[in-house]
């Protein structure tokens, strides 16, 4: 989604913001553009649409430089991408400037309104209005702060902004209103950005603006107004946690096969610390302080979007099989416009990889005055969800780089374990197997990764389908639900996971010689019942491919293609699984010639709804 980076110092800021531009780029955006003061306080604004390059490249052919520059991608959300429609925006006068992150919902009504006092538009976006109305007040009042203070009164929806004027002698004003945004400290600068890894290689301490923060920032010094409570003070500094690992791509390809790469690294630094393994008791330190409300936790919502959603589903087995809670997990847009009855004794989960996606933040705050506990399941370290509930476990999976979630996924299951032993907490049986299970499982994961050049001839074998079906029971359900997202995400292919118990309710009517149906069949007490779904896909003609840990010569000999991955847990085998799936998906991406890091449409973080 749409990304922010300003910088106010001594020098001049427009390569240090490209850079940071250029660090949100796996976010996804479709055009990029910059505004800065120049020599005499002359403004400027240069804009192109495509890749962060084009605007370096134009850039280069100025001799400009700015010690107060903002800069922005774009994910376009009104009106297509182009250099009219990125941002900064500025008003008629071309003297105010504006990055925008969010939404304004009301946007035109305040369109109709500017245009009959006279001001007319370039772009069909939501943002444009915000200059063009502090315009108007600063007229008005003759007070650039004041006017800002009455044109983010006027609006309804979203914002993360940075805002600059050459009216205003080096100042540069911060607004946020369920958005994000950082601010770092900087020797002798100030970097601003809506995702603290852009501030990290320049400095720890930063500080978090809240909902309803107005920030001025000159001389490397901030003061913050919350427009709620009025209230004007110092900003908190934090200092900046860093779970970042290394980012780059170190040989892969691409990321996402970087990041499948990293999985059984991810699961150690999940794991790592969290495991007493002599006591065999988990230790998640992150729950400490709310250790005793949970003991008396009756119920648990998970709320998440997309593929944390699925983690969540797996969450629900896990949870209600091994600590006996009854869990219901809810997307998260769904959660928050839904009414329903929730008592103290519940417990809300929130999994999100960023911790910024828009819908899960509504979903916390619905439930922000309900008296109940706010736990996340989280991955970007001092990201918003993680703030903003009461404990947490962070997933340690370091930056996530291609749109596609993949070792986020699996570190949120592993998470989710840990978690659900947590709440029962008894050394059991039952306990040692699974976390021994949890600690053969990174090499049981090299051992498939190992396979690599036999899984890509599968899939090359079925990039040429059109429609997907993938079925599973138990934890392989939302394993098949995540498979099916997968393959949507990167090769843009029909595909759709349902129960394996579903399919004589409906979707067997779709099997014929084109469909084809990947089938995970654990090798658990429902191995026979999946297996007679695949007889009934075959007895159609179906192409059926089987992911499974038992060798049986019965499958062997009904399938088109089998692939054997190596036996683990009831618990933990469909993450063996998960990991076939996107490397599934990542080959047909490839083979069809896409780029799987950036697929069309999407964004990394959905930062609004
Ligand atoms: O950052 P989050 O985990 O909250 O993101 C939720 C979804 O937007 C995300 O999982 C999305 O579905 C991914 N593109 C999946 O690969």
């Amino acid at each position: 989604m749409c990304g922010i980076v300003g910088y106010i110092g001594k020098d001049n800021g427009i390569d240090l913001v490209l850079e940071g531009l250029k660090e949100l780029e796996y976010r996804g955006y479709d055009s990029s553009g910059i505004a800065g003061l120049g020599k005499s306080q002359d403004p400027f604004v240069f804009k192109e649409v495509g890749r962060i390059n084009n605007l370096e490249n134009k850039l280069k052919k100025q001799e400009i430089s700015s010690n107060l520059v903002i800069g922005h991608t774009r994910w376009a959300t009104h009106g297509k991408p182009s250099k009219n429609n990125s941002h900064p925006h500025y008003n008629n006068s071309k003297n105010i400037f504006v990055v925008h992150n969010g939404i304004i919902e009301n946007y035109l009504d305040i369109k109709k309104e500017l245009i009959q006092k006279g001001y007319t538009f370039y772009s069909e976006t939501d943002t444009e209005v915000i200059p063009n109305l502090i315009d108007y007040y600063f007229k008005e009042t003759k007070d650039f702060k004041k006017a800002i203070k009455m044109a983010l009164n006027d609006l309804r929806g979203t914002y993360a902004l940075l805002i600059s004027s050459s009216l205003l002698d080096n100042r540069l004003f911060l607004a946020r209103l369920g958005s994000p945004l950082v601010a770092g400290f900087a020797k002798d600068y100030i970097i601003i950005a809506s995702d603290q890894s852009v501030i990290l290689k320049h400095t720890k301490k930063v500080t978090y603006l809240e909902d309803f923060d107005l920030a001025e920032v000159s001389n490397n010094k901030i003061k913050i107004e919350n427009l709620k409570t009025l209230k004007t003070f110092d900003p908190k500094i934090e200092i900046l946690e860093s779970n970042l690992t290394e980012d780059s791509l170190n040989g892969f390809p691409d990321y996402m096969l970087k990041e499948i790469f990293d999985i059984p690294e991810t699961i150690r630094l999940a794991s790592r610390g969290r495991i007493d393994s002599k006591k065999r008791l988990v230790k998640l330190g992150g729950l400490d302080s709310v250790i005793s409300q949970l003991e008396h936790i009756e119920r648990i919502i998970i709320v998440a979007c997309g593929t944390s959603y699925y983690a969540g589903m797996f969450g629900e087995y896990l949870i209600e099989e091994l600590a006996d809670i009854p869990v219901e997990v809810v997307l998260a847009s769904e959660f928050k416009y839904k009414k329903e009855p929730i008592s103290r004794s519940t417990c809300v989960i929130a999994v999100s990889q960023s911790g910024e996606t828009a819908d899960t933040i509504a979903a916390l705050n619905k439930v922000k005055d309900f008296g109940v506990l706010k736990l996340g399941i989280v991955n970007v370290i001092g990201s918003t969800i993680s703030r903003i509930t009461d404990a947490g476990v962070y997933c340690h999976a370091g930056t996530e780089k291609a749109v596609a979630s993949t070792k986020a996924f699996v570190s949120q299951i592993v998470i989710l374990v840990l978690i659900s032993l947590r709440l029962k907490n008894v050394s059991s049986k039952q306990t040692k197997e699974i976390l021994k299970e949890l600690e053969n499982l990174p090499a049981k994961i090299e051992e498939l990764l190992a396979k690599k050049e036999d899984i890509k001839k599968i899939s090359q074998k079925y990039s040429k389908y059109k429609d997907f079906l993938f079925i599973g029971r138990g934890y392989d359900y939302p394993t098949a639900l995540e498979g099916a997202l997968k393959l949507k995400e990167v090769s843009y292919i029909h595909a759709e996971g349902y129960a394996a118990g579903e399919m004589k309710h409906g979707p067997i009517a779709m099997i014929d010689s084109n469909f084809p149906t990947v089938a995970l069949i654990g090798d658990d007490s429902l191995y026979e019942k999946t297996l007679s779904n695949v007889e009934e896909i075959k007895a159609r003609k179906g192409p059926v491919l089987v992911i499974t840990s038992r060798v049986d010569k019965k499958i062997k000999d009904l399938v088109d293609d089998l692939f054997y991955i190596p036996r683990s847990s009831n618990y933990t085998e469909s993450i063996l699984t998960a990991v076939f799936l996107q490397l599934f998906a990542y080959y047909i991406s490839k083979d069809l010639g896409l780029n799987v890091d950036r697929p069309r449409n999407l964004a990394k973080s959905v930062t609004v709804e």
